[in-house]
Parts: C-alpha cells; structure tokens; sequence
C-alpha cells in the first residue's frame, strides 16, 4: 500500500452513522479488542490477584500507571523495572502484555488464561525457571516481529512499527481499506467491497492473519495438531470447499461479529449444500441432529486455548 493512502484512515466512529449495523457488532467484538492499551483492560487487576513466582526465585509485582501497567521483577537483590504498554488477544482465549524495556520490544512472560482463569507462562516462551529479572521479563522481540504483531492485531499501522496512526483492533478499514474518499463521496468504487469476491479470494482475505497454508512440502502442514488454530489451512483442505468451490469464511461467519457458538445456528448452513435428503443419505448416523458436534470437533493442541476443526469431515474417533 502507497504512504498517500495510509493518511485517509478516517477510524469505525465515521462510518457509524450511514452503517449502524455493521459497526454496532463490530465494535463490541472481539477483532474490534484484538489490541487495546493494557490500562483500559481488567489485565492489571486479574495479575495482581494471587502473587506470581517462579521457582528459581523470581517474583513479579505490577501496579497501575497513567500510561500502563509497571512491572517489577526481582530476584533476591537484583531488580528492574518497566511499564508494559499493550494488552494483545481480546481475552476471548488469552492476554498477553507488550512492553519496551532499554528501547526494546519485549513480550511479556506471563499471559492470562480465561478457560482456566489464571496467569501463566506465554505460549512459546522457554519452559526453565528464568534465571534473571531480565530473562522474566520475556522474550525480546525485533522491530521486524512487533510490526507484524501490530498488523494483524490492529488498523493502520505503519513499518518501524510507527504507532501514530495506529488504532487499537481489527476495525472496519483493516480490511476495508482506508474510508476518507469514500465517507465525504459514499460509492462502491472508493471503497473494498468484500461480498462480492470469489470464495478462495475471500478465504485470503482473512488467511492474511488466520494464515493461509505455507507453501507445499513433504508433510502436509494440516497433519500438524496445531494448525488446527489456522483455520484457513483447515478449510482449504475440506472436501466441502474443494469439491464446491464456493465455502468461504463468510458462509458461515459474519465477519462483523464473534463466533457464535450454538451449534444448531450452523446447521442450516451445512444443509444448504447437504440437502435433507442428500444428507440422509450419505450420513448414516445423525443427520437429524446438529452437524458440527461430529464433523467439527474442539480440540486443544496448547494449553488452555481450544479451537474447532475446521477441516470439515469424518473422524475416527467419531465413528
Ligand atoms: C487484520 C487481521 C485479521 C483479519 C484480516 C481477520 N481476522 Fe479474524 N481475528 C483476528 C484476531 C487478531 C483475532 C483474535 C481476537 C481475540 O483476541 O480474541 C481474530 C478472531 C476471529 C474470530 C473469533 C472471534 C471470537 O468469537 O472470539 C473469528 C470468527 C474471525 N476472527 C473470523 C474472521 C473472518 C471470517 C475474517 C475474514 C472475513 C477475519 N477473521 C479476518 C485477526 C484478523
Ligand atoms: C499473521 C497475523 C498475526 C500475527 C503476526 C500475530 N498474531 Fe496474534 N493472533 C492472530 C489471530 C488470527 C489470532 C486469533 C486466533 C489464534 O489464536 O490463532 C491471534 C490471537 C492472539 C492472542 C490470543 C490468544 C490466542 O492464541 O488466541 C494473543 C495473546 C496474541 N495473538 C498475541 C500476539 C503477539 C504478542 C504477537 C507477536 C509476537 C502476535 N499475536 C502476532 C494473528 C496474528
Ligand atoms: C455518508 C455515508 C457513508 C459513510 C460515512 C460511509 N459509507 Fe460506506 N456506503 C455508503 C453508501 C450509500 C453505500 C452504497 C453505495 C452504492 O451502493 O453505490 C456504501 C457502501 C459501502 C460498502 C459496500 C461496497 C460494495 O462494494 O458493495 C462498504 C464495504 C462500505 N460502504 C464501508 C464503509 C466504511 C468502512 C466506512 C467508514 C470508513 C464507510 N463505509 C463510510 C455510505 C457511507
Ligand atoms: C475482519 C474484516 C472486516 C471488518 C473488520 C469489517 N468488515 Fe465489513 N465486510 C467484511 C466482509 C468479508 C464483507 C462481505 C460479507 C459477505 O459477503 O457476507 C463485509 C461487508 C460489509 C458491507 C457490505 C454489506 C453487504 O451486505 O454487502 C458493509 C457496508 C461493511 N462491511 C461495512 C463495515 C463497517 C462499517 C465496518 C466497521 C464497523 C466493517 N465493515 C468491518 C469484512 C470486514
Ligand atoms: C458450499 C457447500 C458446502 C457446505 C456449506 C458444506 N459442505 Fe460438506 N461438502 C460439500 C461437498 C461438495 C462435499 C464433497 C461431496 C463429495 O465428495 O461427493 C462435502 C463433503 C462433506 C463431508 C465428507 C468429508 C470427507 O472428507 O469425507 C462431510 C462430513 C461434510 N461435507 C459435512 C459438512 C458439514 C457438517 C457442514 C456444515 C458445518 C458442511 N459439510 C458444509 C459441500 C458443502
Ligand atoms: C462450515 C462453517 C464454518 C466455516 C466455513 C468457517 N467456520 Fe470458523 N467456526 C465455525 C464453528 C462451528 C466454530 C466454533 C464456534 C463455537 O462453538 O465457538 C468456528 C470458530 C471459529 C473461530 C474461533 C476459534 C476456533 O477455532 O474455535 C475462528 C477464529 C474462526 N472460526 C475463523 C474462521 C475462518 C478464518 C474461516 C475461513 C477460513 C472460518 N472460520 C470458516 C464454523 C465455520
Ligand atoms: C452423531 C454424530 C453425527 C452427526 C450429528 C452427523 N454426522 Fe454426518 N457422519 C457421522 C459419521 C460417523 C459418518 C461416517 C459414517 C461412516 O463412514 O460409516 C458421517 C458421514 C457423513 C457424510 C458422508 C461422508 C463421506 O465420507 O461421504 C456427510 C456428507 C455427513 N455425514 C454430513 C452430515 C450433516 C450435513 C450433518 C448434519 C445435518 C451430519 N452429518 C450429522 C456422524 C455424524
């Protein structure tokens, strides 16, 4: 994208008034909380509820600030001290906190967990006690890594990362595309109109952060269990969207709201293309019952995060 354009992000309040529907949902979702500064989320508050530790003798306090939440690691008479800026992840599964300590990026070595409802180790952060305050505090991240953090957790950032014209979440001209024309001279030619796409197109819209597949090797990445997080891996592997070519995301997600999560609501959708009758017949279990229990199961490939099998189909364990 051009630097022209990236100043004609105009931010959801302007698009308010002549698209009430789409940002009313959209706001209260979790896209539109997939970042936000960590002091206007409960973060702060669900840490301080039980002192953390860890065992080789390292203890972390934090307190509210203006501008944050500081952090204070120790371990016996060493001691240092920042303030943790972002809150990353809506806390639909986990929170973690981002933060600049000496000018570098670090993100921080403790998350919060909602199924279980409890602080604990960052995804992907090293399993060994941390041996200092410095090691606690996380895992130091380049200015390359952070930029993609932003990116996809938010609108209109730009590489370094420059956060000035940044605004916190997935909000309506990530994927839209910068609205200023199109606000002061409504028409679908200055604007991304995103209904209208073919359905692998419109996958790849959202494979931009959910991830499309990475490029074809010996062992298929779908076999691997977590890549059940990357949903667009998943589908693109069903027999329901090779065999169609008309599944998208969209089918079944309204892009401007969560997730729901009563299995009846997708049953129609499986039906529009697995007629009763059809269904009845290829089915031979339970196709008067709802569809994605047995065909898209939960699963929970690292600790504490859950996520539905996308790659619609028969498994095993189910038969
Ligand atoms: C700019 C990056 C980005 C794009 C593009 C994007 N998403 Fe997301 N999406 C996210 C992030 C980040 C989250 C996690 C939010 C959180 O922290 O809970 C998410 C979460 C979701 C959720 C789960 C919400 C819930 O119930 O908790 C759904 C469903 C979803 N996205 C669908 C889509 C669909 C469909 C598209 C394409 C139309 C799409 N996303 C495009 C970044 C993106
Ligand atoms: C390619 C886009 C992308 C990048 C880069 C990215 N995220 Fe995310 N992030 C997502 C999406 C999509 C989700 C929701 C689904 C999921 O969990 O994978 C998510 C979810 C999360 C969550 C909620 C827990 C969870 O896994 O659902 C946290 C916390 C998070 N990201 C933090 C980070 C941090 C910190 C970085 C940088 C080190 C980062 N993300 C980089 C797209 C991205
Ligand atoms: C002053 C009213 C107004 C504002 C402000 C406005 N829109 Fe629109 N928008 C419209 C109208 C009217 C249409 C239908 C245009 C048509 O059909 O010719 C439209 C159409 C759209 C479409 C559908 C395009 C298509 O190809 O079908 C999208 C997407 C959209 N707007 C997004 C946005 C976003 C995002 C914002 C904020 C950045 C925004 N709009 C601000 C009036 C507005
Ligand atoms: C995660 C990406 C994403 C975000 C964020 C997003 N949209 Fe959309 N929007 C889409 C997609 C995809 C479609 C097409 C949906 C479909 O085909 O069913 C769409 C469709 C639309 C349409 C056309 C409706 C129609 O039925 O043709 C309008 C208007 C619109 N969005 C406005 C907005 C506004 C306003 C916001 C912010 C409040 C917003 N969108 C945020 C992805 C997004
Ligand atoms: C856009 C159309 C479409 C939608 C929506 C759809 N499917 Fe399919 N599905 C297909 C097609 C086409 C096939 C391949 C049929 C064949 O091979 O003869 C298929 C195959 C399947 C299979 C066999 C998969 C395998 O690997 O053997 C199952 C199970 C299935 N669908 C269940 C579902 C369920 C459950 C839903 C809803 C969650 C759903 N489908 C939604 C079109 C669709
Ligand atoms: C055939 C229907 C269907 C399609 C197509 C579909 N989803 Fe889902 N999605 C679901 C169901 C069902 C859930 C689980 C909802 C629940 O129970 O919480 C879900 C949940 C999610 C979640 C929440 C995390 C998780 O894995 O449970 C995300 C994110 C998501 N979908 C993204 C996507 C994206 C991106 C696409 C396109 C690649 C997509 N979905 C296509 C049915 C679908
Ligand atoms: C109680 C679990 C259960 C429910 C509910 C269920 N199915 Fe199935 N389905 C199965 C099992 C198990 C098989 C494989 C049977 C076999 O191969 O012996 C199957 C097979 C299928 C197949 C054929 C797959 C192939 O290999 O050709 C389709 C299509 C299908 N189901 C669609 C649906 C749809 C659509 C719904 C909802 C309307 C549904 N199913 C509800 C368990 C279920």
């Amino acid at each position: 994208m051009v630097a022209l354009l990236w100043l004609a992000f105009v931010g959801p309040e302007t698009c308010r008034p002549c698209h009430p529907a789409q940002y009313s949902s959209q706001y209260a979702s979790h896209h539109a909380r997939a970042l936000r500064p960590i002091g206007e989320t409960p973060v702060g508050d669900l840490l301080r509820e039980k002192a953390l530790a860890e065992r080789s003798g390292i203890e972390f306090g934090y307190a509210p600030e203006p501008a944050g939440l500081s952090v204070r690691i120790k371990r016996g008479q060493r001691e240092i001290s920042t303030l943790l800026e972002w809150a990353f992840g809506a806390g639909a599964q986990a929170v973690t906190p981002v933060g600049r300590y000496r000018g570098r990026w670090y993100e921080h070595r403790i998350s919060w967990y909602e199924a279980p409802r409890q602080a604990a180790r960052t995804i992907g952060h090293p399993a060994d006690p941390s041996a200092t305050p410095e090691q606690a505090l996380g895992l130091p991240q380049s200015a390359e890594t952070i930029f993609r953090c932003f990116h996809c957790h938010a609108t209109g950032v730009r590489e370094g990362p420059d956060l000035s014209a940044m605004r916190p979440g997935v909000t309506c001209e990530r994927c839209h595309g910068p609205g200023s024309d199109h606000a002061a001279q409504p028409s679908r030619t200055n604007i991304r109109g995103l209904s209208r796409l073919p359905a692998r197109e419109s996958v790849q819209m959202c494979a931009e952060c959910h991830r499309a597949p990475i490029a074809p090797s010996a062992a298929p990445e779908v076999n691997d269990p977590v890549s059940i997080r990357f949903q667009p891996v998943s589908l693109l592997a069903s027999r329901c969207f090779q065999r169609s070519g008309a599944l998208s995301c969209v089918t079944c997600h309204d892009p401007h709201q969560d997730a729901r999560h009563d299995p009846s609501f997708y049953t129609p959708k499986c039906r529009a293309c697995h007629s009763s009758a059809q269904a009845t017949k290829r089915c031979p279990r339970a196709p008067d019952q709802d569809c994605v229990p047995c065909h898209m199961e939960r699963r929970s490939p690292l600790p504490f995060l859950t996520f539905t099998d996308h790659r619609i189909r028969v498994l095993g364990a189910r038969r």
